[in-house]
């Protein structure tokens, strides 16, 4: 039998696959010459991928050998890999290779953090890590491709998708998209541990009215530029391979229909070069979107520049009959082909269609003591302290470790499935250190007892929330030295299809609480309670905020989500993450968002008829950007290199920060902008810049920060982007609400710094 290398040298053509070319060129000259030996039904074959789980059942092996599947999401594992990639590279017709995809989120098997959550490092570079831990356990496990990132800017905390991507903000969502192409992508696709990333959902899906998935999104031309486009263009700018469209609509044209938005936009705009992917049924939704029948979907999806169908067929079974008859371009097919046969190629699949994972690499890879290693120090970044009140003279945390007794409570405390969260790739709960479990090993010598309470979510019995654990989580509470809660969600909470309409503690563990908490003060008025939440959204928890000792977000941290919470409880490490979303106090008030606009009558509380209601204060619970740490950090001599500047100039920031507390710590030191009078509004301020800075205590260090055009600019109304004359004010701190301030004034004329962009359609 002939070697499947020497067979996938043969599909493209020999001597150019040997020939010395690099890059797009090499993949693009070997995309033609495969093309070239192609029929109509082998190319729509390459369009269309088809979800599968190991092994592959024997009729899609059948597709297989055809020549009619390019791709499944779904078959990983190095047997059944390799077993379906061996029989498209020795038993179809032209040996063309499989692309294996798969979602690939935050984690393959070492699981970090939850995206919403990794976010709240703002530390791009533990993207970076993570990503290429997670690509390097993907690839050994024989994928070549992961839907991810997902870089849709969210402002609704009911929306469960908010858990996937790097929250509200389109700056920091930009660093972010970037960060994780670079970790998935490596230095070369071509590498054995590198998978393809996928920016997603092109676009504007987060912006799903009422917060329910899927729903419609009516979203003005000028806000999808402003908010939800400038992660996409990061992930572009960073060379993400390949992008999914969206399952909404955009101006009444449903995404994977939107040639506006898939070609002239993303590849006539940012020249993206990749290939595009349909999201699940994508093409198949457009008849439920109401476009037409199932043939119009196809041609419209294709024509779009949807590249690659995704679980539906649609292509396969419609488009080769309208090619013979003359109805359609079989030029938009070959495009389409050459787009998928060229990332293909990139990945080096036609000289290795393994891309390098074996049995060996697969025991070696996954899951090493170094990747759980990382992912402990990633998690503890991600933990952010929310409020750390005095309990007889002292701050609540950390815990001592001399503790004689310490009751942990709640549904969530020795709960192993939800640290992994939603989308937990290849994640098994056996791997994952508990929270009851990291508390364990961090206090040997406490006596540590635990009850659960209640159920997370609203299980009724008789018609009744289930309550009938309190009585003995109460007792606990009594008995013990402190007392640790640990609410929030399960994994399956939020996620796709996971919308709620009350973003609350779910259940009864509002109740749980107040009956521990006031258990607790009531044997010791010093008795501190510590709550920490696990979830994927922000949750509207003002008592817990207002009664607890102190509170902190936990998210869903990942296989060490145990050990990285018991690191910071215990002060090993000090908490440094801050919020990527605003904290709403009741469900109301979202969508919620610090970057918005200022109106004609912001709130305030001295009178009536202003922009704030009736029955809930119009101020976040949580600010963006807020989180603490065991030390306390203050700004200072917040200074500009110039008041003022013409519109292509630069100004550089500086500020003093201080360390001045009596431990160590790090900051996450943020600028903000707002640009003070302009031809359009614009938000009462924008992050500008961040920078994590560990300081020792009572040390300072001047941070500096350039504020260049492209940080000045916004859209005209003509949609121009431009740098208007005018004032400008800077702020710096420790959240969204700092008020550390300075102005500088642009002079001169208007400064084009690019053209309107295509316009909407
Ligand atoms: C549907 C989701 O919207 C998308 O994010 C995911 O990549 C696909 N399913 C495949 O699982």
């Amino acid at each position: 039998m002939k070697s499947p290398a020497f067979l996938a040298a043969a599909a493209c053509a020999a001597a150019l696959c040997a020939a010395p070319l690099e890059g797009q060129t090499r993949a693009s000259r070997i995309a033609d010459s495969v093309l070239a030996l192609m029929t109509l039904e082998e190319k729509l074959g390459q369009l269309t991928q088809a979800p599968a789980g190991a092994p592959v059942s024997a009729a899609d092996e059948r597709l297989v050998r055809e020549g009619k599947l390019g791709s499944f999401l779904g078959v990983y594992g190095v047997d059944a890999a390799r077993r379906i990639q061996r029989v498209a590279v020795e038993e179809s017709r032209l040996h063309i290779p499989l692309i294996l995809g798969f979602d690939v989120i935050h984690g393959m098997r070492t699981i970090f953090p939850v995206p919403l959550g990794l976010a709240a490092s703002f530390d791009s570079l533990a993207a970076v890590r993570a990503a290429r831990i997670a690509a390097v356990e993907a690839s050994a496990m024989g994928l070549h491709w992961t839907f991810a990132p997902m870089v849709d800017v969210a402002r609704d905390a009911r929306w469960g998708r908010i858990v996937e991507g790097a929250g509200e903000d389109p700056y920091l969502g930009s660093m972010f998209a970037a960060a994780y192409v670079r970790g998935f992508q490596g230095d070369s696709l071509a590498s054995p541990t590198s998978v393809l990333a996928t920016a997603k959902h092109f676009a504007a899906y987060g912006g799903a009215e009422a917060g329910r998935d899927y729903n419609v999104v009516s979203v003005s031309e000028r806000d999808l530029w402003n908010l939800y486009l400038p992660p996409f263009q990061a992930a572009v700018r960073a060379g993400a391979g390949s992008f999914m469209a969206s399952f909404n609509e955009i101006n009444g044209v449903p995404s994977h229909a939107n040639d506006w938005l898939l070609t002239n936009v993303l590849r006539d705009t940012w020249e993206f070069k990749g290939m595009v992917v349909s999201d699940w049924t994508g093409i198949w939704e457009l008849l439920n979107h109401g476009i037409g029948d199932s043939l119009t979907a196809a041609r419209r999806g294709l024509r779009a520049g949807v590249d690659m169908e995704m679980s539906s067929i649609l292509y396969r079974n419609h488009l080769a009959a309208e090619v013979r008859a003359g109805r359609f371009p079989q030029a938009v097919i070959d495009t389409a082909v050459h787009r998928v046969l060229r990332t293909k190629a990139a990945l080096g699949l036609f000289s290795d269609p393994y891309h390098g994972a074996t049995v060996e690499r697969e025991r070696r890879d996954v899951l090493t003591p170094e990747s759980r290693a990382a992912a402990r120090d990633i998690a503890r970044e991600a933990v952010v302290l929310l409020t750390n009140n005095s309990v007889g003279g002292a701050p609540a945390l950390p815990l001592r470790r001399t503790l004689r007794s310490l009751a942990v409570i709640g549904p969530l405390a020795n709960d192993s499935a939800s640290p992994i969260g939603p989308w937990g790739g290849a994640g098994r709960k056996e791997d994952v250190v508990t929270v009851l479990a990291g508390l364990r090993r961090a206090f040997p010598s406490t006596s540590i007892g635990f009850a659960r309470g209640v159920p997370t979510d609203t299980v009724h019995v008789e018609g009744a929330v289930r309550t009938d654990g309190i009585a003995e989580a109460e007792q606990l509470a009594r008995t013990a030295d402190a007392v640790l809660l640990v609410l929030g969600e399960h994994a399956d909470m939020s996620g796709e299809a996971s919308s709620r309409t009350f973003i609350g503690l779910p259940g009864a563990q509002l109740q749980l609480a107040q009956a521990v908490v006031h258990a607790a003060r009531t044997s010791n008025f010093d008795k501190p309670v510590i709550a920490v939440l696990m979830n994927g959204r922000p949750l509207a928890v003002q008592w817990l905020a207002d009664s607890a000792s102190a509170l902190v977000e936990s998210w869903f941290l990942g296989v060490e989500h145990g050990n990285a919470l018991a690191d910071i409880l215990v002060g090993d490490a000090a908490p440094s993450g801050k919020l990527p979303v605003t904290f709403p106090r009741v469900t109301g008030q979202v969508p919620m968002y610090y970057n918005h606009k200022n109106t004609g009558r912001p709130a305030n509380e001295r009178e009536k008829w202003n922009s704030k209601y009736i029955d809930a204060p119009w101020t976040p619970l949580f600010p963006f950007g807020h989180g603490l740490s065991y030390t306390t950090f203050s700004y200072a001599n917040l200074k500009l290199s110039r008041d003022t500047i013409r519109g292509t100039d630069s100004v550089v920031v500086t500020v003093d920060l201080t360390n001045g507390g009596t431990r160590a710590g790090t900051e996450v030191a943020q600028l903000y902008l707002r640009d003070d009078a302009a031809t359009v509004t614009r938000p009462v301020r924008e992050l500008r810049g961040f920078r994590r800075v560990t300081l020792q205590p009572g040390e300072t260090r001047t941070l500096r920060f350039t504020l260049r055009p492209g940080d000045l600019a916004m859209y005209d109304a003509a949609m121009r982007r431009v740098v208007e004359p005018g004032t400008f004010t800077v702020w710096a701190g420790g959240s969204s609400a700092a008020n550390l301030a300075a102005t500088f004034a642009v002079t001169g004329d208007v400064v084009v710094l690019t053209e309107p962009p295509p316009r909407f359609r």
